[in-house]
């Protein structure tokens, strides 16, 4: 038993025939009865690590376990994977129980229609798409297309469960929604499943973890919280968050670090939150826009360029050394375009990133 790294995937690499280095050297692990969340933006290589897993594409290097055993050279079909594609891939001549069924009635396993039918029909219940049984795909709104998708990679009852982007061809709101299908679902079948995303708040909402990637490198593997509170980098720290983190040009200097026209004493920090010493030099000083606080008195004074609202909060836009940042504000705070305000950050909230990303506090 192999509980706590069912899914192990061990200094993985890929190079794609024309020299692309896509994933480099990546390694984590699953455990049994996850939903992990592969997260990142277009082209990280999200993708080409599922078709790694379900045997798709052949790893440059590395290895890929499944329950203690390595998998790299059993046959797509023997891995017993389910897998959901981003296109859905259904087939469009055929029913949606005929397509559900699909799976049971091909290929050495394949088994007698009245009992592919009875599977079948149970995986439709679950995903509760009984009374759309003899509609065609084309048919059928997105996101029935979806659930059509995931019940038939459900029926041959794999082991591990991998979705990319199931959710991207939904509109907003139906998103929300089969998002919390969608979770609900593979822990009620208690399946493993690996769950590709781009979309950072689709990540937090349904991963039990949360890996995130750029440029085929894991930048970050942890709980979806730590994203937010405690990112590894720069890149992480820009990622996650919306809005997004403001970003200041700083220089540390004897004991402080002076920003555009503010400074901070170093003594004022927390000393327990430095990653390693700090050093005289140019840093970025980033911190989110709640941690911002509008004060009588604050170490940055600015004029908003504009308000925007968003849901229960408003965001207060000012320019500051060039850039613009934000402020996070509740919804009765009275404040317009044009309206001076003093501004102060937390310090203890704070982070300090090298040129090259690397965090400092
Ligand atoms: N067959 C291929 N040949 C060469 N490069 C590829 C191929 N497939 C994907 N890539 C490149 O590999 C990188 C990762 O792609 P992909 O895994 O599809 O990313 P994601 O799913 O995160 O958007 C991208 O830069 C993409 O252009
Ligand atoms: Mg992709």
């Amino acid at each position: 038993m192999n509980d706590e790294r069912f899914v192990e995937v061990k200094n993985l690499k890929k190079v794609y025939d024309n020299g692309h280095e896509a994933i480099k050297d990546v390694s984590f692990s699953v455990k049994k009865g996850d939903l992990v969340c592969l997260l990142g933006p277009s082209g990280c290589g999200k993708t080409t690590i599922l078709n790694m897993l379900a045997g798709l594409l052949n790893p440059t290097s590395g290895d890929i376990l499944f329950d203690g055993k390595s998998v790299v050279n059993v046959a797509p079909k023997d891995r017993q994977i389910g897998y959901v594609f981003q296109n859905y891939a259904l087939y469009p001549h055929m029913t949606v129980l005929q397509n559900v069924m699909f799976p049971l009635t091909v290929g050495k396993q394949k088994m007698p229609k009245d009992k592919a039918k009875e599977i079948a029909e149970k995986y439709m219940k679950t995903t509760q798409i009984m009374e759309l049984a003899d509609q065609k795909p084309g048919d059928l709104s997105g996101g029935q297309q979806q659930r059509v998708a995931i019940a038939r990679a459900l029926v041959q009852q794999p082991k591990i469960l991998l979705m990319d982007e199931p959710l991207s061809n939904l509109d907003a709101r139906l998103r929300l929604k089969i998002r919390e299908e969608i979770r609900a679902l593979v822990k009620k079948v208690g399946i493993t499943t690996l769950f590709v995303t781009h979309d950072q708040e689709e990540a937090s909402s349904i991963g039990d973890k949360i890996i995130l990637f750029n440029n085929g490198v894991i930048q970050q593997d942890d709980l979806g919280q730590n994203f937010y509170l405690e990112p590894n980098n720069y890149f992480v720290a820009n990622f996650v968050g919306n809005p997004v983190i403001d970003n200041f040009k700083v220089q540390v200097n004897n004991g402080k670090i002076v920003g555009s026209d503010f400074e901070i004493n170093v003594d004022d920090l927390d000393k327990s939150r430095f990653k390693r010493d700090l050093t005289d030099g140019e840093y970025i000083l980033s911190v989110r826009p709640e941690n911002i606080l509008l004060g009588d008195h604050g170490e940055v004074s600015a004029k908003v360029d504009d308000v925007e609202l968003i849901g229960r909060e408003r965001i207060l836009k000012f320019t500051h050394d060039g850039v613009q940042a934000r402020s996070l504000v509740d919804l009765e705070t009275p404040i317009k375009p044009g309206d001076n305000i003093n501004l102060k950050m937390r310090l203890n909230r704070i982070f300090l990133f090298t040129k090259e990303g690397e965090r400092i506090y």
